[in-house]
Order: structure tokens, then C-alpha cells, then sequence
């Protein structure tokens, strides 16, 4: 099976909220750690997300294992960034004073102080941190390198302010290491080596603002990946889908035919039937309205289906499984 993002390291998922940004983000890196590779999942909401999916307690701010990729899969690694630890991090990465001097700057108020920050210095934080699991490289010692990283990351409506580090936050953007640090960070977001995925189902709304977030990542110079059409129902009923939506099935050959099979029936049932029928195949009309509002958006698509059983590990590798068939993997 071969992957349309041969080049990408760095998968961003996002969508409109409650569309399945983060079960589809948990089911991409499984699908990536096939074949012994190694992936790390992050999230950055302060949710907990990724440990409620794959029913492990909260995680920390550090990498933890997981789960198994499929395929003599390799390990996929969990972390949650939040901002006060990565300015933590950043600090004592620079200016290294030591785990008790660590420990003061955290009683002096560092911690509280990051939770005051501007949002934008707050995204450079976060951001921050993903470019630096990123690039890691083994001068880094002890720190473990990955093949792809996957960001569970804010939805449609703020992703590209989100991703965008460089301009949001005046002046402070202008002096050195803060600088010269949004630059790298952006020159990593905008290059062939991320791409932002769309997550979206099949409704008016979300589809509306899959369209703007397109547009909004193409202004800002970041790059589109595919959009992934989450929850698609069946597609039963397709020969006698104009015959339900507009009332035409044989209503005397279906009252017979449940006669038949034993079901006891009245005028009530078959109504219902019927009216379920019309109904389904009115949502279906509707649906195939907003594919084709996708494929006008031109970029790669994945179709991923509503598991009847809800979402648990079984269904992540399944969703895996359909990620690696398609292509988005
Ligand atoms: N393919 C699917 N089949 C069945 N249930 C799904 C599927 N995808 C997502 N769900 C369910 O839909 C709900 C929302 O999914 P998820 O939490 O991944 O969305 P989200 O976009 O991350 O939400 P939020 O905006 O709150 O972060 C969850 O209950 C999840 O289990
Ligand atoms: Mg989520």
C-alpha cells in the first residue's frame, strides 16, 4: 500500500468541533507505525483526549507508549503540550539552572505567569514543541526520534491563527531568540513536510467551514493536506433511492411480502416503513449534495465510517485499516 503524503512528517488534524478530530488524529498514527515505525500523537486543548481514547490514565508532559501500529507495527507515543511545561522546558533548555533552581522558578510564579500569557505567545509555546519533536535529531541524546508526528490541534475556526506563530503578537516577535524561533517554526509549517488535514461529515455547516478553513490556510501559505469525511452512513438502498424519496415503492408487493414472512401487518406498519425509507433516502439525497461540495474543493479525500459500536481500539486500528487502503497512510 503506498501513502499520498510520501514527504510529510508532520500531520495536523483539525475540523469543525465534535466532527472526530481527535479519533481520526489517534486513528492516523496508528495507521502510520505500520511497518516499525515510530509515531508520537500529540495534543495540545488540555483535554485529555488522546488517554480517554485509548483508555489510559491522563497523560503527563512527557512521551509515553501507548499502542501498537499494525503491519508489524512499530510504537505510537502519546503526549499532551500544554504551555506552562513547554515554557518550562524552554527555559531550562536555555538558561539551565538546575532541578532546584527549576523548582524556584516554578514557585516564583513562571507557571502562573504562562497561564496569563497572550494567546498568540501561548500558540509559539505550543507550537514550539511540536517543531522540536519534529527535529529532533540524535545530537539530542537520550530524546527519542520519530517518523511522523500527528497533532491533534484546535478546530477550523482558529487553526490557521493557530499555526501562523510569526505575526500575532507585535513586538515581542521582533526581538532575537523569539524570533529567530517563529521563523523556524513557521518555515517547518508552510514546507512540504506538514500538511494540514480536514476533518468533516456530511452536513451543510461543517462542510461550510471546511471550505473556509481551505481558504484560510491557503492565504496564510500553509499547507492543505486531504479533507476526511468522517461518520458516512451505508450506502443501502441506492437502486430504490428515487423510488423512496419521491413515494413510489410498491406498496402492495411490501405489504405482501411481510404477509409472507409471517409479520402481521397493517396499514400502520407499512406506512412507517415507507416513511423511514423516504426519510433515509432524503438524508442520502442530501449527503451526496455536500460530496460533491468536496470534490469541488480540489484536494484529496478519505471517506472513514460511522462504527455502529461507537469508537474504542478495535475501532481505531479499523479506522486505520481504512486510512491505509485509501491512501491517507
Ligand atoms: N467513525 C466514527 N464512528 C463512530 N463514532 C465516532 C466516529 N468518529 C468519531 N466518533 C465519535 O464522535 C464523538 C466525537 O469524536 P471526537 O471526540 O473524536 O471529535 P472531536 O472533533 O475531537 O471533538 P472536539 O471538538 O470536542 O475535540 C466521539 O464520541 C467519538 O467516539
Ligand atoms: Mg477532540
Amino acid at each position: 500500500m503506498s501513502t499520498d503524503w510520501p514527504r510529510v512528517r508532520l500531520h495536523v488534524v483539525t475540523g469543525k468541533g465534535g466532527t472526530g478530530k481527535s479519533t481520526v488524529a489517534a486513528a492516523l498514527a496508528l495507521a502510520l507505525a505500520s511497518q516499525h515505525k515510530s509515531v508520537l500523537l500529540c495534543e495540545v486543548e488540555g483535554r485529555q483526549g488522546i488517554a480517554q481514547l485509548f483508555d489510559v490514565p491522563p497523560l503527563p508532559y512527557a512521551e509515553r507508549k501507548i499502542a501498537q501500529g499494525p503491519e508489524e507495527g512499530g510504537d505510537v507515543y502519546a503526549l499532551a503540550i500544554d504551555a506552562e511545561s513547554a515554557m518550562l522546558e524552554y527555559l531550562q533548555l536555555y538558561y539551565p539552572l538546575g532541578g532546584r533552581a527549576g523548582k524556584l522558578l516554578d514557585r516564583f510564579g513562571v507557571v502562573d505567569f504562562a497561564t496569563t500569557l497572550a494567546p498568540g505567545l501561548r500558540d509559539v509555546l505550543l507550537t514550539g514543541k511540536v517543531y522540536e519533536a519534529v527535529e529532533r535529531n540524535s545530537r539530542n541524546r537520550g530524546a527519542r526520534q520519530y517518523d511522523a508526528i500527528v497533532l491533534d490541534a484546535p478546530p477550523t475556526g482558529r487553526i490557521a491563527q493557530f499555526l501562523n506563530v510569526n505575526g500575532e503578537f507585535g513586538e515581542l516577535a521582533k526581538v532575537g531568540a523569539v524570533k529567530g524561533q517563529t521563523q523556524k517554526v513557521m518555515s517547518l509549517l508552510r514546507s512540504p513536510r506538514t500538511a494540514v488535514h480536514l476533518v468533516t461529515v456530511l452536513e451543510d455547516m461543517p462542510v461550510q467551514e471546511t471550505a473556509d478553513g481551505i481558504d484560510e490556510l491557503r492565504t496564510a501559505k500553509l499547507p492543505v493536506g486531504g479533507v476526511i469525511v468522517n461518520l458516512t452512513r451505508p450506502k443501502e438502498l441506492d437502486e430504490a433511492r428515487d423510488l423512496a424519496r419521491t413515494g413510489q415503492l410498491p406498496r402492495a408487493e411490501i405489504t405482501a411480502e411481510l404477509a409472507g414472512a409471517g409479520i402481521d401487518v397493517t396499514d400502520e406498519l407499512v406506512h412507517g416503513l415507507l416513511e423511514e425509507a423516504k426519510q433515509h433516502a432524503e438524508r442520502r439525497e442530501l449527503e451526496d449534495e455536500q460530496r460533491e461540495r468536496i470534490a469541488a474543493l480540489d484536494v484529496p479525500t478519505y471517506e472513514l465510517p460511522r462504527l455502529a459500536e461507537g469508537i474504542d481500539l478495535g475501532g481505531l486500528y479499523e479506522l486505520a485499516e481504512d486510512m491505509r487502503e485509501q491512501g491517507l497512510a
